[in-house]
């Protein structure tokens, strides 16, 4: 570059959901037009209509709306009769929402290490996790996989792990709705999967919202139940459990319905931009692994540096109008939430480690060419000045 070149420093979005929004113009502003027109705003026909699209997009048998990522996981360990005693593992490495359902049921939140190039569950540390639940006199009940910024977790591994104990699987793919595992999506890998729509997720929408698949009638049913106070099928006012209020409102299913149409379209634009940071980084930085029986949404676009590096890319690109994000800076067993809870034996030791060296670039489906070469050119420039 001619070295008197004036530099683009106007700032790009970390996540540009205002893009998305663009694009979307009249066809969420009627969507929402006919919810005000019909008034039903709680349990309206969107609500219906999403979770048949939802089910049929992942291929699971029942999709069931909710108010959020962590209800949709809560109401599953609800509807298991998870409580006091019982143990779930859940790795460190994680958004907090993971293991605070556990504790909020009553039960043990086991923490255990996730792998170093995926950055998700170590089949081999949940099964110490099992041993130390056990050691502690808890009864191992679920674990839940998260699938970390978009990728799928080793489902294969530990559905085996699951089955060989007589345990449950809640797969928590907040970040992932959209990935697929060995040619199938996520929703159908786990007994029952849990997703986030809050915005910045790879499929938002204009609030908090949440959805669970599983293929299990039983199951499907009670979730329903307890998403409404646990009431009836037949009888609202004669509840049957105790429930909680984590609907999702017609607004937002009506959102969603519009967000699907276009949501494959932006989960290859995502991949096209993935693809190129990889190239670009390879050479500099441990850029994300992706398994060739696995697809990824890329929530999160996350490089590894050696420990001490990340602040100096971050306020380099910070300087030229480059967002950048740590997630996590701490595991969860570093947080002072979560420090009392038992952890899997041998260690936790890649949780420890990926928090010092994990940095995340823009990434989202709207990031055009040539704000990919601008970050791409600042990235490269930053970690060879530096190395
Ligand atoms: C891994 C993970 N689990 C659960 C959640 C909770 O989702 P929500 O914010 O919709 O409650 C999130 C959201 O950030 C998440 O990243």
């Amino acid at each position: 570059m001619n070295k008197h070149a004036r530099v683009d420093e106007r700032p790009i979005p970390f996540i540009d959901v205002a893009a998305q929004r663009r694009r979307l113009g009249r066809a969420v502003d009627d969507a929402i037009a006919r919810v005000l027109a019909h008034c039903q705003f709680i349990q309206g026909p969107e609500v219906r209509a999403l979770e048949s699209e939802l089910a049929a997009f992942c291929g699971a048998r029942h999709a069931i709306a909710c108010s959020s990522g962590t209800d949709a996981l809560r109401l599953v360990l609800m509807a298991w009769g998870i409580g006091p005693g019982d143990a779930v593992i859940c790795p460190s490495f994680t958004f907090c929402a993971t293991a605070e359902v556990v504790a909020l049921a009553g039960a043990t939140p086991v923490l255990a290490d996730v792998l170093p190039d995926t950055f998700n569950l170590d089949a081999a540390s949940c099964e110490r996790a099992i041993v130390t639940a056990k050691q502690r006199g808890l009864t191992p009940r679920a674990i839940i996989p998260v699938d970390l910024f978009g990728l799928p977790a080793e489902h294969d591994a530990i559905g085996g792990i699951a089955a060989a104990h007589g345990l449950k699987v809640l797969d928590d793919a907040a970040q992932a709705f959209g990935a697929t595992y060995k040619s199938r999506k996520l929703g159908t890998l786990a007994h029952a999967t849990a997703t986030s729509f809050f915005p910045a997720k790879p499929l938002g929408c204009y609030g908090d919202g949440g959805a669970i698949f599983t293929d299990d009638d039983g199951l499907a049913a009670r979730i329903k139940s307890l998403r409404v106070h646990g009431e009836s099928p037949n009888d609202k006012y004669d509840t049957q459990h105790v429930g909680l209020t984590a609907r999702l409102d017609t607004v937002q299913a009506a959102v969603l319905l519009e967000k699907l149409k276009i949501f494959p379209e932006e989960i290859a634009s995502r991949n096209s931009a993935a693809k190129r940071y990889g190239a670009a980084f390879d050479d500099l930085a441990i850029v994300p692994a992706v398994g060739d029986d696995m697809t990824s949404v890329w929530a999160q676009y996350t490089i590894r540096l050696e420990p001490g590096r990340r602040g100096g890319l971050a306020a380099a690109l910070k300087a030229q109008g480059i967002p950048t994000a740590v997630y996590y800076a701490k595991p969860l067993h570093r947080q002072a939430a979560y420090r009392g809870f038992p952890v899997a034996q041998g260690g936790l030791s890649v949780s420890e480690r990926l928090a010092e060296e994990v940095i995340s670039l823009p990434i989202h489906a709207y990031l055009e060419a040539p704000v990919q070469d601008r970050i791409i050119a600042a990235v490269r420039g930053a970690l060879t000045c530096a190395s």
